[in-house]
């Protein structure tokens, strides 16, 4: 199978890497030369749009909104398009393509460890198809077009990640740590903490970590008093809400 990616930016790139390992992909960009890595890692790279997707089975749109109308004048309208396009609506999709596909996913596609959520009404071999290229990027749900769009603002939640981690590692230098270890407990943290989460329960796992009148208690305690759980819940709210002004 070909897969051919419109748009080889943050998303577009993250993607073929995933899909290279698998799949033939050829990647486009107005400016090619600056996605050589990709060559180097076996993908084919052009600025011709409307050829890479003519030669493909299946197209990825990763353009940013202000450069739809331009990519889909070019491209052929009878291939399966995938438009990880936030804001585009399936309406304006369906106005110009024959088997267009919504759908959202995030960065963290690149290693196989997104969650992709998609809306079509396309026919279930063609379903099974986006499905087989959506799940190299990790978890995979066939939702309402809303459920695409609320992914949009969830998976913006990804970029707090790194802000959490470095308040860890400043955590960690005012402990004493050097700061390459200090990163090294940062990361085992996180990875840590994702792995009890596959096997227990959020309680359990404070219920077996915490003392009576010990230390973690009394972090918790400041992490409430902070609000940092209603913090999160309103940042991803306020994407939400500038989502819906896209
Ligand atoms: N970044 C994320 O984590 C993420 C996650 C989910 C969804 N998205 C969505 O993915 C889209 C891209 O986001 P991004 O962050 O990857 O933006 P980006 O880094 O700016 O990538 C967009 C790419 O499109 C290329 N492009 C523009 N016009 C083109 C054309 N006519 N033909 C071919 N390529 C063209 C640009 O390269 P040239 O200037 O060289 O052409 C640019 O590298 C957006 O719609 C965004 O909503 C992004």
């Amino acid at each position: 199978m070909k897969i051919a990616v419109i748009g080889g930016g943050n998303l577009g790139s993250a993607l073929a890497k995933a899909l290279v390992k698998k799949y033939d992909v050829v990647v486009t960009r107005r400016n090619p030369e600056k996605i050589d890595f990709l060559r180097e890692l076996g993908c084919e790279i052009t600025s011709d749009n409307a050829k890479a997707v003519q030669d493909s089975d299946i197209a990825l749109l990763t353009v940013k909104k202000d450069h739809v109308k331009e990519v889909l004048s070019e491209i052929p309208k009878d291939k399966i398009t995938v438009s990880f396009v936030a804001g585009l609506t399936f309406k304006e999709l369906e106005m110009v393509l024959k088997k267009p596909v919504k759908a959202m996913t995030m960065l963290s596609a690149e290693f196989g460890k997104g969650f992709s959520i998609y809306y079509s009404k396309l026919v279930d071999e063609d379903n099974d198809l986006v499905e087989r290229v959506l799940s190299c990027f990790g978890d995979v749900f066939r939702g309402e077009e809303k459920d695409v769009d609320n992914l949009t603002a969830f998976a913006s939640s990804l970029a707090f990640i790194p802000k959490i981690y470095e308040a860890f590692v400043y955590s960690g230098l005012r402990l004493g740590y050097d700061s390459e270890i200090a990163k090294r407990i940062a990361l085992q943290v996180f990875e840590g903490g994702v792995e009890l989460l596959k096997s227990y329960e959020p309680h359990e796992i404070v219920e077996k970590i915490v003392t009576p009148a010990g230390t973690t208690i009394e972090g918790l305690c400041k992490l409430m008093e902070r609000g940092v759980e209603f913090g999160i819940i309103d940042a991803i709210q306020a994407c939400a809400k500038r989502f819906e002004s896209l």
